[in-house]
């Protein structure tokens, strides 16, 4: 049994399919002579490439298996390079397709890659981690990282069709698992409180990935994110709402030299501190903040630095300074009136920041 679920975005709508043993591309009519470049690194590849290729092969696909290093390091100008290179040596053709089998990384560089060879070869994103099927892979955000920041270079370019098949997250390392659950939980703040309700409901299931449980909760998240995209596929205006905790967030990754949070831990982090500042500037009820904070410790995840750690308010505040959504020296927040309920671009006094900062690092 599979959720399939659309994201309508007229001549450019594709399906999610979220469910046990998905069979992959099932978009494509498996026409002899249709190239699959499919790319992974080298954690997942030896994990899932030769199962996935074999799959692809038995459809009838040419399939041509490419392995990049693993490590965010990966999302460069450099593999760029290599993953045309390994595209042209293959004859990538307009017919042909590029399937990212992976996480968050691997979508964003090989959905780039998809996106400018050629003007555009179609893409297919098979992720891998919880992370990328309830936020990466959909949506169409491609990009890599320059030395002057993340991201910097990209292009929206979407998927013709994604596969999150939630047995390739048995493999998964818990630390990464629960860090995806953190967009998770995003999702019942910023659009649907019987959602959150439900989350705090089946915490041990959510950690023991209990399987029907997982198929209810992936496919919810798709279906919210599938509906904001839908809305704006560009992020000229609400598509925004995603960014919750990702002001802090992306601060808190930055000054720590991004080796020491993974994204969604640091979201984590950056969505307990967005709660105590929605109390304190929207009337976001203090139950409800609590309730945020309360329902991400009991996931496992960071709702502030550890003690000891180095990471100071100064540092933080200089590192919202170079972050996307900052206009004028002020970072941007999305912040929450009720649970389901935000508000973006929201820029708030300096001592307001630096007293939800103290709050929240008690
Ligand atoms: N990850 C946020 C977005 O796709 O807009």
């Amino acid at each position: 049994m599979a959720t399939t679920i659309d994201v309508k975005l007229g001549e450019r709508s594709y399906p999610i399919h979220v469910g046990h043993g998905l069979q992959l591309a099932q978009i494509l009519e498996a026409k002899p002579g249709i190239r699959v470049l499919m790319v992974s690194d080298s954690n997942v590849d030896a994990l899932h490439g030769e199962a996935c290729q074999r799959q692809l092969a038995s459809q009838g696909f040419e399939v041509l298996r490419t392995v990049i290093p693993a490590g965010e390091s990966t999302k460069s100008l450099h593999w760029v390079d290599f993953l045309y290179g390994k595209a042209a040596e293959a004859g990538l053709d307009r017919s042909s397709v590029i399937l990212a089998l992976g996480g968050g990384m691997t979508g964003d560089l090989a959905g780039f890659v998809a996106a400018t060879y050629l003007r555009g070869v179609r893409f297919i994103q098979v992720p891998t981690s919880l992370l990328a099927m309830v936020d990466s892979s959909v949506g169409g955000k491609t990009g890599i990282n320059l030395a002057q920041g993340k991201n910097l270079v990209g292009a929206f370019y979407q998927p013709i069709e994604v596969d999150a098949d939630l047995d390739l997250l048995k493999t998964l390392p818990s630390r990464e698992y629960v860090s995806g659950l953190a967009e998770v939980v995003k999702y019942g703040v910023i659009w649907d409180a019987s959602f959150f309700h439900l989350l705090e409901k089946e915490v041990p299931g959510l950690l023991k990935r209990d399987s029907a449980l997982l198929e209810k909760v992936v496919a919810r998240c798709c279906e919210i994110k599938a509906e904001v995209v839908a809305m704006d596929e560009r992020e000229i205006g609400p598509r925004a709402i995603l960014n919750f905790g990702h002001t802090l967030g992306h601060a808190v990754e930055k000054a720590d030299g991004y080796g020491r949070w993974f994204h969604g831990e640091a979201v984590a982090i950056g969505m307990a501190y967005a709660a105590r500042l929605s109390t304190i500037t929207k009337g976001f009820p203090a139950a409800e903040a609590e309730a945020v904070v309360r329902l991400l410790e009991k996931l496992g995840l960071p709702i502030r630095p550890a003690p000891g750690d180095t990471v100071e308010w100064a540092a933080l505040r200089e590192a919202m300074m170079s972050d996307k959504k900052t206009l004028n020296k002020r970072p941007r927040f999305v912040l929450a009136r009720k649970l389901g309920d935000v508000v973006t671009g929201c820029e708030v006094e300096e001592s307001i920041l630096a007293e939800a900062w103290h709050v929240c690092s008690k």
